[in-house]
């Protein structure tokens, strides 16, 4: 080989792979120019099988083919068979259209309008009526040009229109289109439908854990206090007797019956000397009792300074140990832990409320937990019998207790002697 034949040979072979004139690009232009051509190439790639992917979902639609001449079926049944679609129901009698749509519920209806009997405007204002079929997708054939009629046709939530006679040219695509959109709307409503789910289910599961804390708190609570058992559940249970039988909502009495399980929680901050004595409380003594009351509201939902300083002295046992004042359920347990030792007649405690200043859940709560103190054994004195209780509650009427709650309370009290038997102390 000489000189004089290698190198035209070799020129070839680089004007093949390189101009001369045009610069050499360096290899990091040359990858990014690879990667970009890559980039869109895969991105073509991945839309075409993305169309191709939804185009395969559409064609096993079910698609409702409604005219009244037997031939326009068939025409319009073959152009869509040959195009791949092969799911459809037919007919020519346009008086079992409508029940065709409900039994069969297509994807797409293609409606004729001008029909004897039964006309496509009849048809499409049954549709618009019953929420079930208003979200099927029309496309009307219609041979009319009448503006009236199509105006009618839009206001009744046809989509599209297609002349007759139809072309394959013009079906096809409207066909698919909307095939297309009802896919996205299906999609997007079964996601919605499952959101809600979950969301029912994350809400039954928070109710449930927030109705464990508080019977978990409730039962702390009442842990120190042995010969109670449980005089929390009962309490809180015949309270949700009494609300019912007052004419509160379900909900509102769901919401009182585990209120009222935490009144005593203020029982937290009673030294056990005290809770426990057998005898008599000295008026000390008694004075560091009735401050459970508001350490128990405190406890569950502190007063601002200005209000707490109105207490009485022992009102400040207990500082604020959680405050959650957006919590209804606490607020109504707050509530609750300071009214529950009011009177009717204003002698109460901790606040000295009178009447209807006494908030309902306090007022139904006294009775409640004076009526369970009476049937239970206390350190300081035995169970009494039932028909000692109710004299007890009676003498109590206007003076102690609000007349209205304790009718309620006697009204219901079969529901209530079976909750003491059912939450009997062991
Ligand atoms: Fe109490
Ligand atoms: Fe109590």
């Amino acid at each position: 080989m000489t000189p004089s034949t290698t190198q035209p040979a070799l020129q070839r072979a680089t004007d093949q792979t390189r101009p001369q004139t045009q610069p050499v690009a360096s290899p990091a232009v040359r990858a990014r120019t690879v990667a970009g051509r890559t980039t869109g190439a895969s991105l073509q790639q991945a839309l075409d099988s993305s169309a191709t992917r939804k185009a395969q979902c559409t064609k096993s639609a079910r698609i409702l083919i409604v005219d009244d001449e037997e031939l326009n079926v068939r025409v319009v049944r073959k152009y869509l068979a040959d195009a791949g679609y092969s799911n459809f129901v037919t007919t020519s009698d346009s008086t079992e259209a409508i029940e065709l749509i409900r039994s069969e519920k297509p994807d797409l209806v293609l409606l004729d309008i001008m029909m004897p009997e039964v006309s496509g405007v009849d048809i499409l204002h049954v549709m618009s009526l019953d929420q079930k079929l208003q979200n099927i997708p029309v496309i009307v054939l219609t041979a009319s040009n009448d503006g009236d009629v199509r105006h009618v046709c839009l206001e009744l939530g046809v989509s599209d229109f297609l002349s007759k006679p139809v072309e394959p040219t013009d079906l096809l695509p409207r066909v698919r289109n909307m095939l297309l959109n009802k896919q996205y709307r299906d999609q997007l409503a079964s996601h919605a439908e499952k959101l809600e789910e979950q969301v029912r289910i994350r809400t039954a599961e928070l109710a449930a854990s927030r109705e464990e804390v508080v019977h978990c708190l409730a039962r702390a609570g009442e842990y120190r206090d042995d010969d109670t058992g449980h005089h929390v559940v009962r309490v809180g249970k015949y309270v949700g007797v009494i609300a019912r039988a007052l004419g509160f909502a379900s909900s509102r009495v769901e919401l009182m019956e585990l209120a009222a399980q935490l009144h005593d929680i203020g029982k937290i901050g009673i030294p056990d000397s005290i809770l426990h004595k057998p005898g008599k409380l000295d008026p000390e003594q008694y004075d560091v009792i009735k401050s459970h009351c508001a350490v128990g509201r405190d406890i569950i939902a502190p007063l601002p300074s200005k209000e707490a300083s109105m207490l009485r002295s022992h009102a400040r046992l207990g500082a604020s140990l959680l405050h959650v004042p957006s919590s209804p359920l606490l607020m109504l347990a707050a509530r609750i832990a300071q009214t529950h030792h009011e009177w009717w007649d204003g002698t109460g405690y901790p606040l000295g409320l009178k009447g209807e200043d006494i908030p309902i859940e306090g007022r139904m709560t006294a009775v409640a937990d004076v009526y369970d103190a009476l049937s239970s054994k206390r350190p300081y004195k035995p169970a009494f019998p039932r028909e000692k209780c109710f004299e007890i509650l009676q003498e109590g009427r206007g003076t102690h207790f609000d007349p209205k709650v304790l009718d309620a309370f006697f009204h219901c009290a079969d529901e209530i002697i079976q909750i003491q038997i059912d939450y009997m102390d062991r």
